[in-house]
């Protein structure tokens, strides 16, 4: 997958050299690329941004040197593919794990990051109507950061992750929260018995050291339900409600 990454601070995206996905750009995997749009500003204080028509607070960042910017991008693969380009912003649709799928199945993606009040209106026509692209503005919540490069991170790990080979253990993201609508069970390793402060044993649930594979699905079951209950009850179907229908036999 080929992800370019459009920011004012390069230097934001560095941990993307790291772990999981810094081994993925080693290993080929992902092709990922960071240019500094100031690269695009050629007046002598390589200016990004300016006040807004109509008034208001803050900047607005200016058309030309994200339109130049976005022509790099697309021009720098002769094969006339076209990414898919990414603008994260509060305004923007939800992020999910559904929405992570959908970015992973994409061969090329471009990230533009934007800072103060905004990129100017015109730039989300232009990558559409000039350039044909694709673009979605994508929110990590309903809060507001200071620019779309934290976001990015965030995106990048979500969806690098899902690439084939990312991740040695694929099975892991099966059983994962968000994957099937339910948060996933807590997990507990050794020692069996972990003194948290004298004479205050903390002990796994015994069900994990029965060895019975049946019994420990169904607790893990339970788990999950309950825990989606407590924490995100708006994930729940009525009929999973914890003790309804969607739990009989498990008691
Ligand atoms: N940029 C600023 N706030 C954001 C948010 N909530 N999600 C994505 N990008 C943002």
């Amino acid at each position: 997958m080929i992800l370019d990454v459009v920011s004012i601070f390069p230097e934001y995206l560095a941990p993307l050299d790291l772990s999981l996905i810094g081994k993925a750009r080693r290993d080929g995997l992902l092709d990922l690329r960071v240019h500094d749009l100031r690269d695009f500003a050629h007046d002598r204080h390589r200016s990004v941004d300016d006040t807004p028509y109509g008034g208001g607070a803050g900047m607005v960042m200016k058309p030309q040197p994200w339109a130049e910017a976005l022509d790099h991008v697309v021009a720098s693969t002769a094969d006339g593919g076209r990414p898919r380009v990414v603008i994260p912003g509060p305004g923007g649709m939800p992020f999910s794990q559904a929405l992570a799928r959908e970015l992973a199945a994409e061969p090329w993606l471009t990230f533009a990051c934007g800072r103060y009040e905004g990129i100017d209106e015109r730039v989300y026509e232009y990558a559409a109507d000039d350039l044909g692209l694709e673009v979605s503005v994508i929110s990590l919540g309903d809060y507001v950061l200071n620019g779309g490069e934290v976001a990015v991170l965030a995106m990048v790990e979500a969806v690098a992750r899902l690439l084939p080979g990312v991740i040695g253990n694929a099975e892991s993201l099966v059983e994962e929260s968000h994957e099937d609508g339910l948060l996933e069970y807590p997990v507990y390793t050794k020692p069996a018995s972990w003194e948290s402060a004298p004479g205050v044993a903390r002990e796994v649930p015994s069900v994990l050291l029965s060895g019975d594979h049946g019994a420990i699905a169904a607790w893990r079951h339970q788990q999950r339900l309950e825990r989606t209950a407590a924490r995100r009850p708006d994930l729940l179907h009525p009929s999973q409600a914890v003790g309804g229908a969607g739990l009989e036999g498990l008691d």
